[in-house]
């Protein structure tokens, strides 16, 4: 029988996702993750001191004030060899992004990682979007060949729709990672037409 976890029948997809403001307070005692630096990085105070010199803000998912997983975000470009915009008459080859910083889940947390990559995409098309031009999403999808098999997060953020900077690019990386980028102009376009469209009632 599997080992009972804390969050065992959690829906994870209804839980909100919180602003980390100086307000919320949260334990991570026990938070366990497949990657063990990420417990570091908020143990040790990494991420509050990012908030703390403005360089990025995180939201996080909490069952009973237990911390289920976290996400940061901050500006970013992305930098692509092909002008991938150009049948829109855009020839640009770098464009403002908003970037996936850091994303953990506790392992028990199972859909956990989902929801916050869903919502971080939602809010960045619905709220961002619409008052500074930011038509990307990227992420450093991590790649750490010193394990076997080599961890690699981006099959995670495929499933998203997310693809890769350089698809080009040989394994191992020569970074512990691979730039990856979602467009989000459908999900704006989707939203622009809900919001015109008469609502019944
Ligand atoms: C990557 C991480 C956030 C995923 O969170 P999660 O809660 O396990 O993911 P979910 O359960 O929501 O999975 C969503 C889907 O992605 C899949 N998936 C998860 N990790 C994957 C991976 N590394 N490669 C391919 N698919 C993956 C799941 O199987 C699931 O697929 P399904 O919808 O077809 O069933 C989590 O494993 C984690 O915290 N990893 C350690 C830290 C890390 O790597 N962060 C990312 C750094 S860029």
């Amino acid at each position: 029988m599997p080992p009972s976890s804390k969050f065992t029948g959690v829906d994870f997809s209804e839980l909100p996702v919180e602003h980390l403001t100086a307000n919320l307070t949260i334990s991570a005692q026990g938070f366990r993750c497949l990657r063990g630096e990420f417990v570091t990085y908020w143990r040790q105070g990494r991420i509050q001191r990012e908030i703390d010199a403005r360089i990025s803000q995180c939201w996080i998912l909490r069952h009973e004030n237990t911390l289920a997983g976290y996400i940061t975000l901050l500006a970013d470009k992305l930098v692509v060899d092909e002008t991938i915009l150009l049948d829109e008459g855009v020839q640009y080859r770098s464009f403002p992004a908003i970037k996936i910083g850091l994303l953990a889940v506790d392992r028990r947390a199972k859909g956990a990682g989902r929801r916050l990559v869903e919502w971080a995409v939602e809010y960045v098309a619905e709220e961002v979007s619409p008052t500074v031009g930011v038509r990307f999403m990227t992420v450093d999808a991590l790649y750490d060949s010193d394990t076997s098999p080599p961890y690699d997060a981006s099959g995670f953020y495929e499933k998203f729709g997310f693809q890769f900077a350089d698809p080009n690019e040989s394994l191992p990386p020569s970074v512990p990672y691979r730039t990856m980028y979602l467009d989000l102009k459908p999900l704006i376009d989707l939203l622009s037409i809900q919001d015109i469209e008469p609502t019944e009632n």
